[in-house]
């Protein structure tokens, strides 16, 4: 027994070894110098007691199986340790492979989430089985973090399913399956229903297999699906490269690539050399500047967000059971499914039944769906509905104890629903406002307990999108916010906070966002060059087809509301360079945005686009006026960042992390940033090009739009502030 290491070794009297994986100083195991020195004397040991032993499982005494590389370590990797990283990583690796070729049974039983290195250590055993709980998922998410799996991912899932199916299943696009689902993929071959199943299983194949080898060990072995050796599969090759195309729509995610590339050089050569290219191309994204991004907000920050660093402490929780929901309109009707799907009992309410059977009818298409595509069994869709209550009545929504409202955009009309309903809900229901524009703390002036009023903005589709902002009034209690914090999670969401201010956080700044693309074809810009800015700069949507989803009416009254508020509080207001456009198309030219048939697109009868409106560049486009294409993608970048900031300086938003989860996860910023602020900490040029230099190279690059396109990219007082502190090591991170 070596007691005090993140392996411990347990051998029975037939000869089989368990190796438990159990890190005694950490929650979950990881690639750490604790497990990398475990191994190396569990792989010696195994060698040297060969003889006496029969076979080999791995399992864990962890909730998960094996969490893989430390990100805390990764995140700190730089070009001059990159080649430290490199030999540690090949040292694992090359232990591993001694174990594969031990000439003994090797068995994973998972037991708990192998997801990246976790996956890898499994995929070096012979036999992989799945325990079917909740807490298994299996794959490789790296790519979504902006690196590789460098465990031998690459090379094994390319030996074990063929190039192809290793690239769309498991390495281009980091799905996490579960076990059933990763034993239908290839990705293990059994699926245990309890742990002493999972130990029996793992046994009986030791038993049955006592010369076990991988397949890629075995004689004549050849990747399944061929390789660019054989031409009928280098015919196919091409296509890869366009499908890796749309995936990053040309968006500076260097991941899919190095993939791409490790998968196809990987498998023309011998199994030692493809590890090895497998770990430069590791090395060269966890050194470079776009994993580090990536990291910080989708494990970092993301974890800071709904671990609850932003609810306020000492609070105790209850889960909601009752919801109202107040207006069955699309906002209304997918917070009811959203609700009924994490088991609360929803009370849907608009004005009269009819409307209000039509909301939860989208609930039961979007039940039918997933019932289809196998995502859910007819019985739980049928417990899901009758979940919901519709109701025109608002005695019905009695014993509530919380109200989401989301009917019209008017505060005289959400002034009256919450009268109707406050005496008949339960006398301490939580009350909510789904308003994506109204100001909380005038809004909070309709009922009579303020202290538990507060917003809860969420987007649309709101099935599918993850993200809820919420909002605290000016006398929104801390209870209220805990209770709303929890709320958002008990719907498996994620809930960023921000203090009431017109457009809160998220729509204001995309609102800045949108002003730019459009400021852009005021100027004379081909609009097809600034929609493909946007695209290549990482936006999912494009610009000016998004400024027509969202109508340029409800963007002008929106803008005009602010106006009148800056006005009347005595300030000055100025005006925006798209402010003239939006008025010309909507006043001049009648187009209003998709829902009206006509906007900066044009749209058929079902309102498909079919194309920019010509009329653009007869009445817009100055021919041959351009600017550099690294500045349309960067003012548009640039615009949403610096809004950010000024938003911390105002106090509306007070942490880094919902700044950044917030702008990825509710209004599209680029992903490959790392989020809004985040994007300014690892300034690299443009989209990513390498020339940047941090905090001081972002406020340099702002002030020259400022000297060429306007006083709106004039960096704020606080930027300046971080970038005169950036060489002591200050960034805007909050998290880690
Ligand atoms: P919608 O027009 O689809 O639905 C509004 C619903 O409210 C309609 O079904 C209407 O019959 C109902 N309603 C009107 N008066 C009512 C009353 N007295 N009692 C009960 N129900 C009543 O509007 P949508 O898009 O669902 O928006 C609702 C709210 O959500 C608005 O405040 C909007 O600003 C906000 N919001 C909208 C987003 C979007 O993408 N559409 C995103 C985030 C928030």
């Amino acid at each position: 027994m070596t007691e005090s290491t993140a392996i411990r070794w347990e051998q029975d009297d037939t000869g089989v070894v368990t190796l438990v994986l159990d890190d005694p100083h950490q929650s979950a195991n990881t690639m750490n110098q604790a497990f990398r020195d475990s191994l190396a004397v569990v792989t010696d040991r195994l060698e040297a007691e060969r003889d006496s032993i029969r076979g080999i499982i791995v399992t864990s005494a962890k909730k998960t199986f094996f969490a893989g590389g430390d990100l805390r370590d990764l995140i700190r990797v730089t070009p001059e340790t990159a080649q430290d990283l490199f030999d540690a990583g090949l040292a694992v690796k090359r232990r591993l492979r001694r174990i594969e070729t031990l000439g003994r049974p090797v068995v994973a039983a998972i037991n708990g989430a192998a997801l990246g290195g976790g996956y890898e250590l499994a995929l070096a055993c012979h036999h992989r089985i799945a325990l079917d709980t909740p807490g298994t998922k299996i794959g490789c998410p790296e790519v979504t973090l902006g690196l590789l799996p460098g465990g031998g991912g690459v090379v094994r899932t390319v030996r074990l399913l063929g190039i192809t199916d290793a690239l769309l299943k498991v390495l281009l696009q980091g799905t996490q399956y579960s076990a059933r689902r990763a034993q239908e993929n290839g990705l293990v071959h059994e699926v245990a229903d309890t742990p002493e199943d999972l130990l029996a299983k793992a046994r009986a194949f030791i038993d049955a297999h006592p010369e076990s080898q991988q397949p890629w060990d075995r004689p004549g072995y050849r990747i399944p699906g061929g390789t660019p050796a054989n031409p009928k599969f280098a015919a196919n090759l091409p296509a890869f490269p366009a499908t890796l195309r749309k995936q990053t729509a040309g968006a500076p995610y260097p991941a899919p690539r190095r993939i791409l590339a490790a998968a196809v050089e990987g498998s023309q050569v011998d199994f030692e050399t493809a590890q090895i290219i497998e770990a430069r191309y590791f090395v060269e994204l966890a050194a470079g500047q776009t994993s580090k991004n990536m990291i910080q907000a989708f494990f970092f920050d993301l974890q800071a967000v709904n671990s609850g660093a932003n609810r306020p402490q000492g609070i105790g929780s209850r889960a909601v059971r009752r919801v109202a929901v107040l207006g069955a309109g699309m906002m209304g009707a997918g917070i009811a499914y959203a609700c009924a799907r994490a088991g609360i009992d929803v009370v849907l309410k608009d004005v009269s039944l009819e409307a209000a059977l039509k909301g939860k009818n989208h609930s039961a298409k979007l039940c039918a769906k997933a019932v289809a595509k196998g995502r859910t069994t007819q019985e739980k869709a049928d417990a899901l509905l009758a979940r919901i209550t519709p109701t025109g009545e608002a005695q019905d929504l009695a014993g509530c104890d919380a109200v989401i409202e989301a009917v019209f955009e008017d505060s005289a009309l959400k002034h009256k629903v919450f009268q109707e309903i406050e005496n008949v809900v339960a006398p301490d229901a939580l009350l909510c406002s789904n308003t994506s524009t109204l100001p909380i703390t005038a809004l909070a002036e309709g009922v009579q307990r303020q202290a538990d009023f507060i917003g809860l903005h969420f987007f649309s589709p709101v099935d599918k999108m993850p993200l809820v902002e919420i909002i605290k009034g000016e006398r929104t209690g801390d209870e209220a916010l805990a209770r709303a914090f929890d709320l958002v999670r008990q719907i498996k969401k994620t809930p960023i906070v921000v203090r009431d201010s017109r457009g809160f956080f998220t729509s204001r700044v995309i609102g800045h966002f949108i002003n730019e693309g459009v400021a852009m074809v005021g100027e004379g810009i081909e609009p097809a060059s600034v929609e493909q800015a946007a695209a290549q700069a990482g936006y999912p949507a494009k610009v000016l087809a998004l400024m027509d989803e969202l109508t340029l009416t409800l963007h002008r009254k929106i803008r005009n509301e602010s106006r009148r508020a800056v006005e009347e509080t005595g300030g000055t207001w100025t005006a925006h360079p798209a402010e003239a456009v939006i008025d010309r198309m909507v006043d001049e030219f009648g187009r209003t945005g998709r829902s009206g048939g006509a906007g900066f697109y044009d749209y058929d009868e079902d309102g498909r686009r079919t194309g920019l409106w010509p009329g653009l560049r007869e009445h817009f486009t100055r021919p041959g006026h351009e600017i550099p294409f690294a500045d349309m993608q960067e003012r548009m970048l640039f615009a949403e960042a610096l809004d950010t900031v000024r938003l911390l300086e105002e106090g509306v938003l007070t942490s880094v992390a919902d700044a950044n989860i917030g702008s990825v996860f509710g209004i599209g910023f680029p992903g490959w940033t790392g989020g809004v602020l985040q994007y300014i900490n690892g300034y690299d040029g443009c989209a990513g090009a390498g020339s940047g230099t941090g905090l001081p190279g972002f406020v340099a690059r702002a002030r020259e739009l400022a000297a060429r396109y306007g006083e709106r990219f004039t960096p704020p007082a606080l930027l300046v502030e971080k970038a005169e502190k950036a060489e002591k090591g200050e960034t805007f991170t909050d998290a880690r």
